[in-house]
């Protein structure tokens, strides 16, 4: 059954969503209580950030114990309890998947670190260094000398990805901080104890899994340096998509996901389309659909995301269509424009200033979900949450404060790399939910561990759901219309106008009827030639209260039409 092809997905960031202790930490009494109001929005599906035990280094990607749940975030009752208040809602519940590394608090790596034949030793990647033996006068007995790591990979966080560990003289691999290790996962022994916990919480009832950074499991043979940056290392692509990759999901999807009816989404950056058909494709036994972040590089120098660029408007648009009709009959698209790791995309490509925020809000999500594919929500952006402009005193995020460290020590000015926390930082979507007006904007009656947004006494959810021209109505409705009209989940799709450099406007050509989707991206009047006449369609939804002339597009204006 491909349920999923017509679910929506309410991505909820534990720690942020809602407080029910009064210990500042989200957590999934929290949770439970908020279950109704992701039903009333109309998504089906709801993804959970992870809320194993974990010592919090990346806010719980760096996982201690897979079978134990984080103490702030309640008890296995709690969680029981929770999944089956959803499932009596009919919402359907999939967790994080963090398995590319776990934390080095794992019992596993506290085992593999303590000697080279313990027999949990090859459960991560260790090396030796390149000069140990032959570099004269370097004392291995202390800190690594550089140079001296096993190659030139770096960590998503800064620095190299290799850890010198003292006791058995040997580093070992961390594509993350640290403190989140690597396995390995050519020891079929790690794949067997992976499967097995995959398995314990599918028996437990969950529908699914998010799978995090699973395209970097496999490494390359041999681990040979990438091509440097400025840094000195390389990018982390270098180890995407390694050459056993699709191997051991089609082993996990034998052994575990195949024998149960589930929901599967792979996080891939660094994936070409010919990738994504066989991460994704229908008939190859792997996933169910991946994540692609081709979209949120478009403001990249360089791939790199801290160096800004301005949008290259025509380039989204070359974007959305290369994977919607690369990916036709042949594999399943996600769409999303937010999620844990991104600023607000109204704050990035909409505008979160006074009168337009709340059109270009719209807007954003009219051009997603007009699209085929599975739509992700990610908490607040229903609402038009945005970005909120933290000092760096503010931040939490280990990759932001990195990043600020290694820069400022480059000789970066404070201000430009000021710019950049504000754009980019992923604590722009941490910040807590903003349930209502009262103190914390309801999220919490004790102190937020991240402070909350100060615009939520205008942007909260009691507000817009009292009113029916809210941002999350206009979600809401665009839902109930992709689950109206078959064109939205089958319809083909063709890219019109594409030099554009102001309107997206594509059309979906189904079986029974056909979908215009037509945007004014910019803060302008725009003259446009739209036909009145009746085959011309019946207007599904416009972010204005009602269509002026049938020759211009506002600012930000967006409308759908079913012919
Ligand atoms: C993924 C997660 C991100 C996390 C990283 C390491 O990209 O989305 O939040 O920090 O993997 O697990």
């Amino acid at each position: 059954m491909e349920w999923w092809k017509d679910a929506v997905v309410y991505q909820v960031y534990p720690k942020s969503f809602k407080d029910s202790s009064g210990d500042g930490i989200g957590d999934i009494n929290g949770i439970t209580e908020k279950l109704p109001y992701i039903r009333e929005l109309g998504a089906d599906v709801v993804w959970l950030s992870p809320i194993y035990d974990s010592p919090q280094d990346d806010n719980g990607y760096d996982i201690r114990d897979y079978y134990k749940l984080l103490k702030e975030a309640g008890t296995m009752e709690d969680f029981d309890r929770m999944l089956s208040r959803a499932h009596g809602l009919g919402l359907r519940i999939i967790m994080d998947l963090v398995v590319n590394h776990t934390s080095d608090e794992h019992v596993w790596f506290q085992e593999s670190k303590k000697s080279k034949d313990n027999p949990y030793r090859d459960y991560y990647i260790w090396k030796e260094g390149k000069r140990q033996n032959t570099r004269e006068g370097l004392d291995t007995s202390k800190e690594q000398a550089w140079g001296d790591e096993p190659n030139n990979w770096g960590s998503c966080y800064s620095g190299s990805a290799w850890e010198w560990d003292s006791t058995t003289k040997e580093y070992y691999l961390h594509l993350f901080s640290r403190k989140q290790p690597d396995l390995n996962w050519e020891n079929v022994l790690v794949r067997e104890e992976i499967y097995k916990m995959m398995r314990w919480w599918l028996d437990k009832g969950i529908d699914g899994f998010r799978m995090d950074v699973i395209s970097l499991i496999s490494k390359l043979p041999g681990y040979p340096d990438g091509e440097a940056g400025e840094s000195g290392y390389t990018s982390f692509e270098v180890t995407a998509n390694g050459p056993c990759v699709h191997e051991y999901l089609k082993e996990m999807n034998r052994k575990v996901l195949s024998l149960y009816d589930v929901m599967t989404v792979g996080e891939c950056s660094g994936v070409t389309l010919e990738e994504a058909w066989k991460y994704a494709g229908a008939e190859e036994g792997e996933l169910n659909m991946i994540f692609q972040f081709e979209l949120m590089e478009l403001d990249c120098e360089n791939g790199i995301k801290w160096d800004l660029k301005p949008l290259d408007f025509i380039r989204m648009k070359k974007i959305f269509e290369k994977w919607q009709t690369g990916m036709y009959g042949k594999a399943w698209n996600s769409l999303f424009w937010n999620n844990h790791d991104q600023p607000r995309v109204v704050s990035r490509w909409g505008n979160d200033s006074g009168e337009y925020r709340e059109l270009s809000a719209k807007m954003l999500a009219s051009i997603l979900y007009g699209m085929q594919g599975t739509p992700f929500i990610y908490q607040g952006e229903e609402l038009g949450m945005t970005n909120p402009g933290l000092s760096i005193e503010e931040c939490r995020d280990i990759e932001t404060l990195r990043m600020y460290q290694e820069r400022l020590e480059a000789g970066c000015s404070r201000a430009e790399i000021m710019r950049s926390v504000h754009a980019k930082c992923r604590d722009n979507a941490r910040t807590p939910m903003q349930w209502d007006d009262s103190p914390n904007a309801g999220f919490s009656t004790g102190d937020p561990w991240m402070p909350v947004n100060p615009d939520y006494k205008t942007i909260n959810a009691g507000a817009q759901l009292q009113d029916e021209d809210s941002v999350f109505h206009y979600y809401k409705k665009l839902i109930r219309l992709r689950k109206t009209y078959d064109v939205f989940r089958d319809g083909r799709f063709t890219m019109e106008y594409k030099e554009d450099p102001d309107i997206i406007w594509y059309t979906r050509t189904g079986e029974k009827e056909s979908l215009r989707v037509i945007c004014n991206f910019h803060e302008l009047t725009r003259a446009i030639k739209l036909p009145d006449n009746e085959e011309w369609g019946e207007l599904l939804i416009c972010n204005y209260p009602e269509i002026r002339k049938e020759t211009e597009l506002r600012p930000y204006e967006a409308r759908m039409y079913l012919v």
